[in-house]
């Protein structure tokens, strides 16, 4: 038995390669800093779901699927209206998912349906920003981007250029991650030749998670509390006395940087523009030295992905479901690759509990007695 699953192969996949070893991140054999640099959300989506990078005209066509799919049926945004404005910005995601399920349009195949949960996610969690605040959302803009269209839904402004990369790269950056824990829900649901939206609804529930996308929330509470670079390592020493956990650090796959964080933390100082900025990024840093320190752990993608999403106007609840916009493209190439090869996941306990009770009516049971 293998607790948490640790190293246990659970499917074949060619979607993702991870070297925890040498901090490497690949998709369909490509490094995402290449991918980073180079290429856009739209064409890692359609190399992720594709497995190679597309023509020119390839790309132009997926690019305009995904724009013709971005609008939300009413049905979804009656539902998200109707939630009260405190509701788990989560929660909200995972509703509009399972309810999208019941407005998409039965039409579509597969491909249009995972084309357009995609697209949509990035309105959908636009949606529950605006609805949020009792503002009208905003319809998808025609002519911008992927990211610069979901910044521009959720605050409103068309984001200048720098703003609209660090999108892009937030984007690839979550798009897949192998076998982790809300991919996994993902294809178990599919493993039962359940629908494309349960999948998606149970991965969202399991991204909603601390541990898992819900760390960098966490990150950005821990910044405000630090208050002050010189004060972290106190911090770091406290909490670990106390065996709880430094969010933004650690991880199962990973033994060295994670290639995410180092990226973002390039991006994190490129945003650098007051001196709360710089107090912040120098917080962060002295994280990473104490807990290298104390604990040879390095940090994760989560570390600098609070700062930078709050940088480019992501409001800090809205966190979780951006990285669910970008993982979604991931989710749905597992899901496929799954239906395509399918075999229902179903693995075994090892039994722990007693053996041969013997059944006792319940009116001659005592309290404590079995
Ligand atoms: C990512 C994570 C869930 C991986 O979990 P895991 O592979 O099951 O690793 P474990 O929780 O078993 O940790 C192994 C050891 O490292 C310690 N550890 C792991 N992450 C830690 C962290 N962030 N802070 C302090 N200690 C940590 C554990 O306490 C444990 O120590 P021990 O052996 O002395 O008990 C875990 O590192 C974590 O909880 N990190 C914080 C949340 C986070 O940032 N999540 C985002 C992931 S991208």
């Amino acid at each position: 038995m293998s607790k948490g699953l640790e190293d246990v192969v659970a499917a074949t996949s060619s979607i993702t390669y991870i070297d925890g070893i040498k901090g490497r991140l690949l998709y369909r054999g490509y490094d995402i800093a290449d991918l980073v640099e180079n290429s856009s959300y739209e064409e890692t989506a359609y190399l992720i779901w594709n497995a190679r990078l597309p023509t020119e005209r390839e790309l132009s066509d997926f690019t305009k699927g995904l724009v013709s799919k971005r609008l939300i049926p009413s049905g979804v945004d009656s539902v998200l209206n109707s939630l009260p404005t405190n509701c788990d910005a989560m929660d909200a995601l995972k509703i509009a998912v399972a309810v999208l399920g019941i407005f998409d349009d039965p039409m579509y195949s597969t491909q249009e349906k995972a084309a357009s949960i995609a697209s949509k996610m990035g309105t959908m969690s636009a949606t529950i920003h605006r609805h949020k605040h009792n503002t009208q959302p905003l319809k998808p803009k025609d002519g911008l981007n992927f990211s610069s269209n979901l910044l521009y839904m959720i605050t409103g402004k068309e984001p200048d250029e720098l703003m609209a990369k660090v999108m892009d790269v937030v984007l690839i950056l979550h798009a897949d991650h192998e076998l982790n824990a809300s991919t996994f829900a993902a294809r178990v649901v599919a493993s039962t030749l359940s629908d494309i939206y349960s999948s998606i609804t149970a991965a969202v529930g399991a991204l909603k998670g601390p541990l898992h996308g819900g760390a960098n929330e966490k990150v950005v509470d821990m910044t405000e509390e630090i208050g002050s670079p010189d004060r972290a390592e106190r911090y770091v020493l406290d909490k670990l006395s106390r065996k709880e956990k430094i969010m933004g650090f650690g991880h199962r796959v990973y033994k060295t940087d994670d290639p995410r964080a180092k990226i973002l933390k390039d991006y994190a100082r490129k945003l650098i523009s007051t001196d709360k900025d710089r107090k912040d990024f120098e917080i962060l840093t002295k994280l990473q030295e104490v807990m290298i320190k104390e604990k040879q752990l390095h940090a994760n993608v989560d570390l600098f992905s609070g700062f930078v999403l709050n940088h480019i106007g992501v409001p800090t609840y809205l966190f979780t479901p951006i990285f669910a916009v970008g993982r979604s493209m991931g989710w749905l190439a597992h899901i496929m690759e799954q239906y395509s090869n399918n075999r229902i996941m179903r693995p075994v306990a090892e039994y722990s509990g007693p053996q041969q009770e013997l059944y006792v009516p319940v009116e001659r049971r005592s309290a404590g007695v079995r």
